[in-house]
């Protein structure tokens, strides 16, 4: 739910600004994950790492250094402001003690090697407050410093141990124990005589005490220009740029072009996602589960931790310590070696028998571009999703959907799942599970679902689905619906799905996530990268991936192939329908203005656009803040009218379909009782939905009815859009939400 960047470079002269600004850019494309506060922590004046061509006056030789920590409630803006004023105020501090001449002093200071990490916030533990931002440390003079996304759920034991051992905490955070157990390992090693402990021993150490989920980046003070990652759980990613680098056309750790460049410059990235890296590389490695990584200078070294202990108190022994690193890895110093580790507890009972192994990893190229990332022509990023619908359809469809040429027949291909429709059609029923918005696109795809593939189909939000641990069979079917693919509730799910035996497909927006990488099988919904808070192009991409695995588990039944051609000749003419109702765009505007001041909305739909009802109440509400709850129309009487007046907006969906008259009576019902009332009816509808006049019509074009939420959500995209920035509110960042819920 946080967001985490650092920034490493070796043997490059960078400036200090220039550091800098690395650490806000990441966190600026980061912000969209959590943006209650911000911190990073850069190397002071007299580090080690200074460039040992510019002369440092022997004065300062005599001052101890520490990391320079800066936190600031607010958004990032708010932490550059405040870093800068402190590094003012630091390079006087300087002055005074050192009696430097001011000249030879300022924010162009160069680093040869410089490791900076930062983070941006969505609370969970503790108001968002200076304290409680990241990096939390391990107390003064920062000796560990640790930025962190997941959630630490043992902390309340390890906080009560660290305590009885002295440590006094500062904030409400679950994060703070984790730099306070790295010094606690230190400082134990120390007084048991071991002065060589590593960097990563003192990390594999710590993460067998951690429970949850989590990426984190440690700094430290006793280990200058060197930065540790790990994860379990929260996503994380390594860039690597060597200057000079020309084409990122992929190579690999361990291959002999990529060592031959022993001690090039280099400038590594670590980021919770590829936005924050993809503007200066676009080689990443996926870090693993359990892995450790190790940047120092110009090595890079992965290990791989044992899964956590859940003893409530601990014992370190150093030994155990020393012995997860024989260090082999060292020995190649000037080059770039991976290790995957396996650090299982030895005959012995101890871990010295353990040893680590040589890996080979490739590094991926980041297949995105960084205009993908930028608003272009757009002021927010939600506006900017919400029109490149068209585009985002037409990604998601492309090489899926085949008409015409040799083979006359239409169909559907789906290759992530073509070893597996067998298996599903068999299935006793196929369950959607999800949250949100992506639950909405799920239900959005449910009829079409049941229709053509003759399985019962289910519903379950993920977390309660684990609330009430439902049955989940072996013959069932489980499809994990995520734009992230990193929803706590949904992974948790997940987990438990694969558990009880289920074939689990994935259907998310993000390769590589975990959804991605846990489920047997699955569709990517390549809708582009997702910035916007508020979902919109991965939920019409996402029913448009479950129409085409409908059509692809329906299979080629002739009964049905009437049916299964006009939804792929459907599908084909989408993107030009969603230009055309993305047309509506002043009239939401219009209708927004009108809406202003309301408090409340209601909308009605069913059939298939129940799913439409929801979603589109869900967007008003997220990010414009104004109540609005989607109903059921079936439902209207039996609880939801008492509500109706001549005064509460009421949306009803009545574009033509099965449910059409349905829809009819339930807008003469609401009319009866004088219900203000906006009605979504298909092009050419408005006398035969509003007789007579007096309420106002929303006109859209028709599709075929299972594709029909794709084109019916969006003017709620945009009445939503609109009637934020009319309120004044931040559209792209809203009230207490943030992208990617990784905590449940
Ligand atoms: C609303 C929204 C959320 C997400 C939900 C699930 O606009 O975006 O409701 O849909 O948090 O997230 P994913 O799809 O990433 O699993």
């Amino acid at each position: 739910m946080c967001g985490i960047f650092a920034y490493l470079n070796y043997n490059v002269n960078r400036e200090r600004r220039y550091i800098l600004q690395v650490l806000f850019n990441g966190l600026r494309r980061l912000e969209y994950r959590g943006y209650d506060s911000a911190g990073i922590s850069i190397d002071d004046y007299f580090s080690v790492s200074r460039n040992p061509d510019t002369p440092q006056p022997s004065s300062i030789n005599s001052l101890s250094s520490s990391p320079l920590v800066f936190r600031q409630e607010g958004n990032i803006e708010s932490l550059v402001k405040s870093v800068y004023q402190g590094l003012v105020v630091e390079l006087m501090v300087v002055l005074v003690l050192s009696e430097v001449a001011a000249t030879e002093l300022n924010l162009e200071e160069s680093f040869t090697t410089h490791a900076g990490i930062a983070h941006t916030r969505w609370a969970t533990h503790g108001v968002p407050a200076p304290r409680n931002s990241h990096p939390q440390t391990s107390g003064s003079g920062n000796d560990f410093l640790v930025v962190h996304n997941g959630v630490i759920t043992n902390y309340e034991v390890l906080k009560e141990t660290l305590v009885r051992h002295g440590f006094t905490f500062e904030s409400e955070t679950d994060t703070e124990v984790i730099p306070k157990l790295a010094k606690f390992v230190f400082d134990k090693a120390n007084e048991e005589g071991d002065q060589t402990v590593t960097f990563s021993q003192v990390v594999l150490e710590v993460m067998r005490h951690l429970e949850g989920a989590y990426a984190l980046i440690f700094k430290s003070r006793h280990y200058p220009n060197e930065l540790i990652a790990c994860k379990r759980g929260s996503p994380l990613l390594l860039g690597v740029k060597e200057l000079n680098d020309d084409v990122c056309n992929g190579s690999a750790f361990h291959d002999a072009k990529f060592l031959s460049k022993n001690g090039n410059p280099k400038e590594l990235f670590l980021s919770s996602d590829a936005n924050a890296i993809i503007e200066h590389t676009k080689k990443v490695l996926v870090i693993e589960d359990g892995e450790v990584v190790h940047l120092k200078l110009f090595l890079i070294c992965i290990s791989s931790s044992s899964s956590s202990s859940s003893s409530s108190s601990f014992q370190f022994d150093p030994k155990f310590a020393i012995s997860f690193y024989p260090t082999p890895f060292l020995k190649h110093e000037g080059g770039v070696s991976i290790l995957k580790f396996n650090n299982d507890k030895g005959r012995n009972g101890d871990s010295l028998s353990a040893r680590p192994a040589s890996v080979q990893r490739a590094l991926s190229i980041l297949e995105m571009e960084v205009e993908q990332i930028n608003k272009g022509k757009y002021k927010h990023y939600m506006q900017k999703e919400i029109h490149e619908q068209p585009e985002s359809l037409t990604t998601t469809m492309r090489g899926r959907l085949l008409r015409g040429g040799s083979c006359k027949a239409k169909t559907v291909l789906l290759g992530g799942l073509k070893d597996h429709l067998k298996t599903i059609r068999r299935s006793r029923r196929i369950v959607f599970i999800g949250c949100g918005t992506s639950y909405n696109a799920a239900l959005a795809a449910r009829p079409i679902l049941e229709e053509l593939s003759g399985v019962p189909v289910t519903m379950e939000i993920a977390s309660d689905l684990l609330d009430r641990q439902g049955p989940i069979y072996r013959e069932d079917t489980a499809v994990f619906v995520s734009q992230s693919g990193e929803t706590a509730d949904t992974l948790l799910a997940l987990e438990y799905t694969l558990e009880n035996g289920a074939l689990c497909v994935g259907i998310t927006n993000t390769v590589g996530s975990v959804i991605a990488r846990n489920t047997h099988c699955g569709v990517h919904i390549n809708a582009g990268c997702e910035i916007g808070v508020a979902s919109t192009k991965a939920y019409t991409s996402q029913i448009v991936v479950m129409a085409m695995l409908a059509l692809a588990i329906g299979g080629d039944t002739i009964s049905k192939q009437e049916r299964r051609e006009a939804i792929i000749d459907g599908l084909f003419d989408l993107p030009n329908k969603i230009r055309e109702v993305l047309k509506l765009d002043q009239e939401m505007k219009d209708l927004a203005k009108l809406l202003i001041a309301e408090q409340s909305l209601l909308v009605f739909g069913r059939g298939y656009n129940y799913a439409t009802a929801l979603e589109g109440a869900l967007k008003v509400k997220e990010v414009a803040l104004m109540h609005s709850e989607g109903i059921l129309a079936g439902e209207m009487k039996h609880g939801p009218l008492a509500l109706v007046d001549e005064n509460l907006p009421i949306v009803v969906i009545a574009t033509h379909d099965a449910c059409f008259s349905k829809q009819q009576s339930v807008i003469q019902q609401l009319r009866a009782r004088k219900g203000r009332l906006i009605v979504m009816c298909s092009k050419g509808d408005a006398a035969s939905v509003c007789p007579g006049g007096g309420c106002r019509v929303i006109e859209v074009p028709q599709v075929e009815d299972c594709l029909q939420p794709v084109v019916n959500i969006v003017p709620f995209q945009l009445l939503a859009y609109h009637l934020t920035v009319l309120r004044g509110y931040n559209v792209d960042q809203p009230r207490n939400l943030a992208k990617s819920v990784t905590t449940q």
